[in-house]
């Protein structure tokens, strides 16, 4: 099962690979992993049987069509997987997601859905095939038409055109309200004059990521029929963003079939059954199914240093003080403190660069005994945190690696 180069792996730099390549090495375990690693820096791990169960769950629960929020993991194991498991669609932001995508998931449906887009990127998208683009005003809706016209022959399949509400913020963990979307007049105005146009029209939201209350989906389906109403207009798609949540300790959202059956429920209640449905879901799909491994540099008191920290790939951690789940891997042997572990104990973690933003106030729950050459795998990482990785100060994970383990939790 276990294949190691031993050379040095290139650091997970997704968008710069010129090999697209997400075949990783294997190792059955975290623990086989750690044993052949003979790097000095973290690194990350994917499970991709966590992430393909995420895709499962989606395709058999969510009431519409599942594309992936490229942004929260772009890794080509990742978009792989998530192929593998049957999902088919994909929102890019970037020249960058698409061009990973035409090369590791060619056949793969995308959704340009960032309502602000350069007019190099539009061009590029709709050569690439792309027919979906979010806007969220006048503006960037003229500037959609005066790219795409001069390049669309008669017989081409319409611009599919979703326009991007502003949502007021909610209880979302990590709230989205604050840059994007058409206020109420505005998107109705723009809804009408879509209409007008003959647009093909969808209408788009995001609730916040982490969005703990299913609730909020309904609340903006039922805002939506109001503005459809107000404007007089037909939609064709519905698209009800990301914002799925997972259960990071302390956190304690309800089950993804809530967040199914509520929006389920709400799209027949306003009157959306016979429109397209569309959800956005990043983190969700991703998040269980990567972790980081870090080692202990130094431990002072309860303070341990680590190398890696909120400009590699544990910015959630330090950046909102969202607490991940931690496991300790010895430095010797080969036994994990979930069998053998003393009294655990808070601690904060700091991280190696020299920046004093750069701590993860946690308290993280490890034995109390934790030591220097310790390593301590932060699982539900696989979201955002490992896209996010940079090499400041010359630290930041070096390599990543496949676990055939089902997940950080199975264990
Ligand atoms: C347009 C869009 N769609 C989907 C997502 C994914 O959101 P989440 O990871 O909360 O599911 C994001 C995240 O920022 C987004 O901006």
């Amino acid at each position: 099962m276990t294949q190691f180069e031993p050379a040095r792996l290139a650091r997970p730099s997704f968008l710069a690979d010129s090999e697209c390549n997400g075949g990783l090495p294997v190792f059955a375990t975290v623990r086989d992993a750690l044993n052949a690693y003979e790097g000095d820096d973290a690194f990350c791990i994917l499970y991709p049987q966590a992430i393909a169960a995420a895709a499962d769950q989606f395709l058999t629960g969510f009431p519409g069509q599942v594309l992936y929020a490229v942004k929260a993991n772009p890794h080509p194991a990742v978009l792989q997987t998530l192929w593998a498991a049957g999902l088919r669609s994909f929102d890019v932001a970037s020249i960058a997601e698409i061009d990973l995508i035409l090369k590791v998931t060619p056949d793969a449906k995308m959704y340009l859905m960032h309502p602000v887009k350069s007019r190099e990127t539009i061009r590029h998208a709709y050569r690439s095939g792309i027919r979906d683009f979010a806007f969220d005003c006048a503006d960037e809706l003229a500037k959609i038409n005066e790219e795409i016209s001069p390049l669309c022959q008669a017989d081409e399949p319409p611009l599919r055109l979703h326009l991007r509400l502003a949502l007021a913020a909610g209880e979302a963990k990590m709230p989205l309200a604050g840059k994007f979307g058409a206020q109420t007049q505005d998107a109705i105005d723009l809804l009408k004059a879509g209409a007008a146009a003959g647009v093909d029209l969808g209408v788009t939201f995001h609730v916040g990521s982490q969005c703990h209350q299913p609730d909020e989906y309904r609340r903006a389906l039922a805002y939506v029929r109001g503005l459809v109403d107000a404007a007089g207009v037909e939609l064709s798609s519905l698209d009800c963003g990301g914002g799925f949540p997972i259960a990071y300790p302390g956190m304690q959202p309800p089950p993804l079939d809530q967040y199914f059956s509520t929006i389920r429920q709400a799209l027949t209640a306003y009157d959306f059954g016979h429109v397209e449905s569309l959800g956005e879901p990043g983190r969700a799909l991703c998040a269980a199914g990567g972790s980081t491994l870090v080692r202990v540099e130094l431990r002072k008191g309860d303070d341990l240093y680590i190398n890696d920290g909120i400009y590699g790939s544990l910015f959630d951690a330090g950046t909102f003080d969202w607490v991940f789940p931690v496991r300790l891997y010895r430095a010797a042997g080969d036994a994990t403190i979930c069998k053998q572990a003393p009294k655990s104990r808070g601690f904060r973690m700091l991280g190696p660069t020299c920046d004093s933003h750069d701590i993860l106030r946690g308290p993280f729950q490890l034995p109390s005994d934790i030591a220097e050459g310790d390593w301590i795998e932060f699982g539900h990482n696989g979201a955002y945190g490992q896209a996010l990785a940079s090499r400041f100060n010359g630290f930041g994970p070096e390599a990543i690696f496949a676990i055939a383990e089902s997940g950080f939790g199975e264990r």
